[in-house]
């Protein structure tokens, strides 16, 4: 089933608050140990610098997740819909936010070290294992 991307606007602030404030998600976040505050994440939004993209992917109709780069050129991805997990959804989120911000590679991930579903995903469409500090892995997406 195909996935659609679009670029993240106000009217997606509540859903991608409900999924990263659910602890399957914020866990393996590296800058994230507890649910979201509301006004902190309408102010991450608000102040987002014009480099960092994020885009809402869409599977069978509906909302499932969010893929993007920050500014330095790290990638965030995560599939927030349970139903849609395991569907492929984040293989394709990965492999086309790479191509298209292939004129910004490098690009980077973190990973936790226990986060084994997001390591094989990031490798599986060529990131490869940089280094790793206190627990968390260093990825990187070369053309
Ligand atoms: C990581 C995540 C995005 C993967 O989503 P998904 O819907 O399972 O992704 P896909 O169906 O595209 O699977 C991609 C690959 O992930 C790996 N994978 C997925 N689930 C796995 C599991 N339970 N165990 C091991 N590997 C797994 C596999 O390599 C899989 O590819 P394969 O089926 O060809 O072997 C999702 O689990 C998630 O949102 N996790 C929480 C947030 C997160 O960790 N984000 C990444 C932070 S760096």
């Amino acid at each position: 089933m195909r996935v659609e991307f679009r670029p993240l606007e106000t009217k997606d602030l509540e859903i991608v608050f409900c999924w990263r404030s659910h602890p399957r998600i914020y866990k393996w976040a590296r800058h994230q140990s507890q649910p979201l505050d509301w006004d902190e994440h309408e102010k991450w939004f608000e102040t987002l610098p014009s480099l960092s993209v994020y885009y809402i992917m869409e599977w069978s109709g509906r909302r499932v997740g969010l893929v993007g780069l920050d500014a330095n050129d790290w990638v965030s991805i995560y599939v927030g819909d349970e139903s849609a997990i395991g569907n492929n959804v984040a293989t394709k989120g990965l492999k086309w936010i790479c191509k298209k911000m292939a004129d910004r590679a490098p690009l980077f991930a973190e990973i936790h070290v226990d986060n084994t579903s997001s390591k094989n995903l990031f490798k599986k469409v060529g990131f490869n294992f940089v280094s790793e500090n206190e627990n968390w892995e260093i990825y990187e997406y070369s053309i």
